[in-house]
């Protein structure tokens, strides 16, 4: 994977989003700022990330983080900003104002609105200004209040299906360079986002790299610009596979006009409160298999999550061998969008990750001979 990604993106750094997987405290507004240093800025920078590697991407940030961002005398010196993390996203005139009042050499990033609409997950028009119409004064107030503007960003909807979005962003991107350059903003960084494949039900990494690829290309031939992208579900939904327990089955017989057939149903010990959140929220569908081949009868079978809640389904009519209670189902390319946001709803633990490393992929990362495999 390493020595793939350059080879397809030569002018691309990668940049872990940490939403997709991390799972993060709670936040309130009264403890936010130690909050995020304690849950999350921390993670990322003991992981001993460079504080000039990390973009705080989230264009409307609760003013309490960037207050205590400029505040190095206190605990708060954990928070992002304070270990020198200064670059973060706007797209709006009202957050350029709050960041103005608070933090005094921020690196401003500008985030445009683009969307793929048939992506898993399209944008809603919840983040980012539009590129035409609003982004060009937003650069000029930037302007006026003294910050000069180091790039722009977009992100065209997670589990992206149409690459051709990638295409659009650029365009827009290089338009609103070319124009900040011209107000005297710096306009070196361009953020190309999310929204590269997780399982196989999008287009191919390949695909979407040599689409952008080109298009980077074509728009920004000189060297001049550096070029950030923020995967999440590329790097964590193919290695994380999800095996769950039957806890309970029941055969049910349904009606067919004067015949009868039976159909099963199944409960396991995880569900749509849990990992199984990204039936509802990533809108993908999930599809499992028993652990273990054994020869038994099959029948259309119904898959349900261990709490009280009906909503808690996980897939229906499949047909699939018989399972006993106590037998194992398996979800691969279960690492995005899963884990980071299940509940514990209805008293159900979150499942225990376990780290499984092949012998071969052991060696190659040096590993063998290291008695300590953590
Ligand atoms: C700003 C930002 N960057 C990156 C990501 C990661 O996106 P994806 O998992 O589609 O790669 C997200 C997730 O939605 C995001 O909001």
């Amino acid at each position: 994977m390493t020595s793939f990604i350059p080879s397809l993106f030569s002018r691309m750094e990668f940049i872990g989003a940490t939403k997709v997987a991390v799972s993060e405290q709670p936040v309130n507004a009264l403890h936010l700022a130690k909050k995020i240093a304690e849950a999350k800025s921390l993670k990322v920078l003991r992981k001993g990330v460079a504080p000039d590697r990390i973009i705080h991407a989230n264009p409307c940030k609760a003013s309490a983080l960037i207050e205590y961002a400029n505040d190095n005398n206190t605990f708060l010196a954990l928070c992002l900003f304070c270990q020198g993390v200064r670059m973060m996203t706007f797209d709006s005139a009202e957050e350029l104002e709050k960041i103005a009042k608070h933090l005094a050499n921020p690196e401003l990033v500008l985030r445009i609105a683009v969307s793929d609409p048939t992506a898993s997950c399209p944008q809603i028009g919840k983040y980012g200004a539009d590129p035409a119409a609003i982004a060009p004064d937003l650069l000029m107030q930037a302007l006026e209040l003294g910050f000069s503007v180091a790039g722009v960003s977009f992100h065209v909807g997670s589990g992206c299906k149409d690459p051709s979005a990638y295409r659009v962003a650029l365009k827009h991107a290089r338009n609103l360079v070319d124009f900040g350059r011209k107000l005297g903003h710096v306009m070196k960084i361009v953020d190309v986002g999310g929204g590269f494949p997780g399982g196989d039900h999008h287009p191919s990494f390949e695909q979407m790299a040599s689409i952008i690829r080109s298009v980077i290309d074509e728009y920004f031939p000189d060297n001049d610009v550096r070029f950030i992208a923020e995967p999440g579900r590329f790097f964590v939904d193919h290695p994380c596979t999800l095996v769950v327990n039957v806890i309970a089955r029941k055969a049910v017989n349904v009606k067919h006009g004067e015949t009868a057939t039976t159909h099963m149903h199944y409960y396991v010990n995880d569900g749509v409160f849990g990992c199984f959140n990204c039936i509802v929220y990533d809108h993908v569908l999930k599809c499992g298999r028993p652990l273990f081949s054994r020869k038994t009868e099959s029948f259309t079978s119904t898959i349900f999550g261990p709490s009280l809640d009906s909503i808690d389904r996980i897939e229906q009519n499949k047909v699939m061998r018989a399972l006993d209670v106590g037998e194992w189902l398996i979800y691969e390319d279960m690492g995005a969008y899963t884990a980071a946001i299940a509940t514990t709803f209805n008293g159900f633990a979150r499942p225990t990750p376990v780290h499984v490393v092949s012998e071969r992929i052991w060696k190659i990362l040096g590993l063998a001979g290291n008695n300590n495999k953590n």
